[in-house]
């Protein structure tokens, strides 16, 4: 079986990691976490884009090389990934040589194949976005919008790379490969872009004007310009990997699709004789009251502070139970202490809470073998059976929030259930039929809570341990699906004292 490869945008290093980069990694590991453990072979690459004017810029004015400044800011990127919890296997640098060689290697092709000829450009160029701009993109008063920062016109000879000739056959692909992007509203915003007949893309700079950049092989006089360095590191990482390429899906934020990964990146592999990845996943953005969180606005927020307070689970909890994948989510600390207070405290913290404590108390620690129960562990079972029916064929579509708010749903239903069958009073019974159904609802409520468990592992995969080891679960043995499955599996099993998973936050 092919392996299953997943990719995050690679991060600039001008600016330091945000809530934004963090969602990004966080979803693209909950994916990897999830095709782990439906049984596939991931292979999970992240890591920074580190060449272009803004490096250049920012490291001379700080007066030292590039290459410390990069070497600076992707530590700080790479250094959030264990903190988060993220599960990649692989961590590339643009300015690593096995990525600078295939780079090189695919320009040469194209250039031998004249898909990249010597041109001239002239154009207004935006030295924030890396990027010259078209007059479609003027305020309706002439000016040039804020996001781009300052724009200059530039006159000069520069390498192209031919994009019309592909033009058609990437419409087609796109019709006959719905899922290729996803959320599908967004192929919608890729085929208007596509109606318009494609310019040659200039993917050079010349080396007098910006330095720090992959020098081309067959003018060292140019750099590569940015999309044909960054975008190639998805094969780059790998190309010495038999097997993974190409990739099932890159994840990315809304603003780097159209036109560089929808359209730049499928010819540029179409172009070089190498197939095309599965699909593109396209994320929306995180925003502070309304406005998009960026390093060049200066509203970020840092993840690790969250992350030091409430611990990466429920950081990686609130990013994705909140974000519907592909629309835009407003980041608070009041929001995110109403998912942790309320669902992650309240309800799954006070159900581990009450299995451990009422086992000790009326089991000496021991999961009972379980009876079958009455009606209402009957339907215990049952809101379990359709929770999962429900959850697995979400995870597999990309709505983790809404597999969440089921897996959600059902510990508030196991709680419910608790309240209802009141062991606290079962236990003061002597009562022989009252003992036999306090033993089916210790074994329900632990059960119950193991299944949770189970199904969170992929967003909370140390919360998940920690609630397995609790209940005395070793290892897993068998596969994960097999183990969502309702089944005795505590019977016998000796629990631990009380645990607080998430201590209740002192409001500020
Ligand atoms: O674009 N909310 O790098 P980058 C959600 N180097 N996602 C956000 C976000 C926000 N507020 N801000 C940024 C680049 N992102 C290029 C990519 S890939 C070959 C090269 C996402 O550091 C953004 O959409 O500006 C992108 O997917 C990623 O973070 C890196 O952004
Ligand atoms: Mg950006």
């Amino acid at each position: 079986m092919k392996p299953f490869y997943i990719t995050t945008a690679i991060d600039y290093v001008n600016g330091s990691p945000h809530i934004g980069h963090a969602y990004e990694k966080v979803l693209a590991d909950v994916i990897a976490r999830f095709r782990r453990l439906m049984g596939d072979t991931v292979f999970f690459l992240t890591g920074t884009d580190e060449h272009g004017q803004k490096v250049q810029q920012s490291a001379r004015k700080r007066g030292i090389e590039p290459q410390l400044l990069a070497d600076e800011v992707s530590a700080e990127f790479r250094a959030l990934l264990p903190r988060l919890g993220i599960s990649n296997d692989d961590f590339i640098r643009t300015t690593e040589p096995r990525h600078k060689k295939v780079v090189r290697a695919i320009l040469q092709q194209l250039h031998d194949q004249g898909d990249i000829y010597l041109g001239e450009y002239r154009g207004f160029y935006s030295t924030r976005q890396e990027q010259f701009l078209q007059d479609k993109d003027r305020n309706p008063d002439g000016s040039w919008p804020e996001i781009f920062g300052e724009v200059t016109e530039i006159v000069e000879p520069n390498y192209f790379f031919r994009l019309r000739a592909h033009q058609a056959w990437l419409v087609e692909h796109l019709a006959a490969n719905p899922g290729f992007i996803f959320p599908h509203y967004r192929q919608k915003q890729v085929l208007e872009f596509l109606k318009e007949p494609l310019n040659d893309l200039c993917i050079s700079r010349p080396r007098n004007r910006l330095e720090w950049g992959i020098p081309l092989p067959f003018d060292e006089t140019y750099v590569t310009y940015v999309w044909f360095d960054a975008l190639v590191n998805y094969y780059s990482a790998v190309a010495d990997r038999p097997g993974l390429w190409p990739a099932a899906w890159h994840v990315i934020g809304k603003d780097i699709l159209v036109p560089p990964h929808a359209v730049y990146w499928p010819i540029m592999l179409k172009a070089a004789g190498l197939p095309l990845p599965g699909g593109i996943l396209v994320h929306g953005w995180w925003t502070t009251a309304g406005a998009k969180m960026s390093k060049s606005t200066g509203n970020a927020l840092n993840p690790l502070d969250l992350v030091d307070e409430f611990g990466a689970d429920a950081f990686r909890y609130f990013l994705i139970r909140e974000m519907n994948v592909g629309q835009d989510s407003d980041f608070s600390r009041e929001a995110f202490l109403v998912r942790y207070d309320g669902d992650l405290a309240n309800d799954l913290g006070n159900l581990l809470n009450r299995v451990l404590n009422m086992t000790q108390r009326f089991a000496g620690g021991v999961v009972p073998a379980a009876p079958a129960g009455g009606d209402i562990e009957a339907e215990v079972r049952a809101g379990w059976e359709a929770a999962r029916a429900a959850f697995l064929p979400l995870c597999e579509g990309f709505q983790f929030h809404t597999a969440l708010e089921r897996i959600f749903t059902f510990v508030k239903s196991i709680n419910a259930y608790i309240e209802r069958r009141a062991p606290w009073k079962l236990g003061k019974s002597a009562d022989p039929a009252d003992q036999e159904t306090l033993r089916a609802a210790l074994a329900t409520m632990a059960e119950a809570l193991r299944l949770c468990a189970t199904a969170l592992e992929p967003v909370m995969p140390s919360t998940a341990t920690r609630i397995r080891e609790a209940l005395g679960l070793g290892a897993r043995s068998g596969p994960w699906i097999d183990e969502l499955a309702w089944g005795g599996r505590l019977a016998g099993s000796t629990v631990s004292a009380s645990l607080v998973l998430f201590p209740r936050s002192v409001r500020k």
